[in-house]
């Protein structure tokens, strides 16, 4: 009786998509169907043409090819999905708060809250709801209270519903490798006797290709705590390794050989020590300023302070690195032509959000620097749309820390226009005209093709002294100073 055959997920983002895709191809006996309020998200991910899907990621298209129009469907019909589904994924976004109590730190719930109302409203059986996003703790006990409340509200029929934690861990750029075979999957659930029946509904749908033993069942405020903490962990060592590096530089030590030293100790391990010009994503930041406020909240300010030092610290890199641009190029960029290689926040996605170029980008436009972008997957628009959100929602935190982060004076940002940003910006298709007449290069993702461009041609066409900032530290230092470039990484003493 347990036997899933109907999925229904909202929300058709950076999760919803890949994680129901890969569901239907490993369970074709299950109807997977993505709904999403966006019609045009929808109809991207219906369109024949597999390079126009919404979200890039590698392998992505061919396991779309596979499911869709077999037992994978998106569509904008949400009821109807909600309706015929006995188990319903919640994989809608939970950006930061941009109003009210908890702006700039809570998780705003309002997008979930509305999911579980809709589900609540058309539910007339029986359902699993299941947290695919990411939620502060404790909030499926809101969800049930929202979709008890509805039952009460309808006498005759009386729906039960089970409230699900199913965290995603992918990362972007690599999530069908993630999800095709995940370090774990993490479910939590209620301890009575349904919660333990609807856990062991969504256990059976991971075994199709999950071995058991990788499924984690915990109870469910711990399964909801347990995302916010990987990310805090994740981030963390992001930010130390980072804070590491501007001492490497003082220092004369090499940040890369620092983490090669250290990384292969068992206990602190190789991944993930890799300096660069600060993390980006939609979530890192997203979940630790969330379990900040929720740290906060529970009166816990030693523990609140220590991780937003992770967010500081990440902040401080991104204008630690706009800082030295500025700097080498004789203090300042006014009417200098800087290109950028990558606006993606990471390789191997189309992903933006929070991405360390487009901070890096404001600082220098507050410095009247001219910006040249290429990247392999971000279109113009997208690069735009970014700048003209950053001028509205700049964090407070990050307008109080600028001038005494970068130990000089500055003004406060201004506000730039859109005219302005489209006047200062230049978005180019291939990087050889990105770069050409620039003053220097400043690599923001780290992206394979960046190492096997012709750096000979790219230095010939731009203005000496050709200085690279290398944000990533990718490209070969050796070669590029042979070819006469000034090279500046990060953590390079
Ligand atoms: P996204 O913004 O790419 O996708 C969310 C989608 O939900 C949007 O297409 C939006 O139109 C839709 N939506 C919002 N409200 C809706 C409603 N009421 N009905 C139908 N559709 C609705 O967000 P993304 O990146 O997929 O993230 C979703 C959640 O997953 C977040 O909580 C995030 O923290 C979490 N997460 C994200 C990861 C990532 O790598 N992006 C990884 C792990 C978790």
């Amino acid at each position: 009786p347990n036997k899933v055959t109907n999925i229904a997920c909202i929300g058709a983002g950076y999760v919803g998509g890949p994680t129901m895709a890969v569901i239907a191809q490993k369970c074709p006996h299950i109807k997977v169907t993505v709904v999403d309020i966006n019609p045009e998200r929808i109809a991207d991910w219906n369109d024949t043409d597999l390079s126009k899907l919404p979200v890039y990621e590698p392998g992505l298209d061919q396991v779309v090819a596979e499911a869709r129009d077999r037992n994978l469907f998106f569509s904008t019909d949400v009821e109807s999905a909600i309706r015929e589904a006995q188990m319903i994924f919640i994989s809608v976004n939970t950006p930061t708060k941009t109003y009210g109590v908890g702006k700039g730190m809570a998780a705003d719930l309002k997008y979930v809250e509305l999911c579980a109302r809709q589900i609540a409203e058309v539910a007339t059986e029986d359902k699993i709801v299941v947290e695919k996003s990411t939620l502060p703790v404790r909030t499926a006990q809101a969800i049930r209270t929202i979709l008890d409340s509805s039952t009460d509200a309808m006498p005759g029929v009386s729906p039960r519903f089970s409230v699900l934690s199913n965290p995603e861990f992918l990362a972007e750029g690599t999530a069908v490798k993630d999800l095709h075979n995940p370090d774990r999957v993490l479910i939590g659930g209620e301890e009575d006797e349904d919660g333990q029946r609807a856990m062991e509904a969504l256990v059976e749908v991971y075994a199709n290709w999950v071995p058991r033993e990788r499924i984690l069942t915990t109870r469910i405020w711990s399964s909801e705590l347990s995302k916010l903490t990987a990310n805090a962990f994740l981030a963390q060592r992001i930010s130390s390794i980072n804070a590491l590096s501007a001492l490497c530089e003082k220092t004369g030590a090499d940040v890369d050989e620092v983490a090669h030293a250290i990384g292969t100790d068992t206990r602190i391990g190789p991944k993930f020590l890799k300096a660069s010009v600060g993390f980006g994503g939609s979530c890192f930041q997203k979940d630790i300023l969330n379990l900040v406020y929720l740290c906060r909240h529970f009166n816990l300010p030693e523990v609140a302070d220590y991780w937003e030092q992770v967010v500081k610290l990440n902040d401080y890199q991104k204008h630690r690195f706009t800082k030295q641009i500025i700097d080498t190029l004789f203090n300042t960029v006014s009417g200098k032509k800087i290109a950028f290689l990558g606006w993606a926040f990471k390789k191997d996605t189309n992903d933006t959000r929070e991405s360390a170029a487009i901070y890096v980008a404001d600082e220098l436009l507050q410095d009247h620097a001219e910006i040249h972008v290429y990247d392999p997957k971000v279109p113009a628009v997208r690069i735009y749309a970014d700048l003209e959100y950053l001028q509205a929602h700049r964090r407070p935190q990050f307008v109080i820390a600028t001038p005494t982060i970068r130990g000089m004076q500055s003004d406060a940002p201004a506000t730039l226009s859109s005219q302005e940003i489209r006047q200062l910006v230049h978005v180019h298709k291939t990087p050889y005209a990105a770069t050409e007449k620039a003053h220097a290069i400043a690599v923001l993702t780290e992206w394979n093709e960046f190492r096997t461009y012709d750096w000979q041609k790219i230095y010939d066409a731009m203005r000496k002294p050709a200085f690279v900032f290398d944000g990533r530290n990718i490209l070969d230092r050796e070669e590029l100073k042979k070819i006469g470039f000034e090279i500046k990484g990060i953590g390079k003493g």
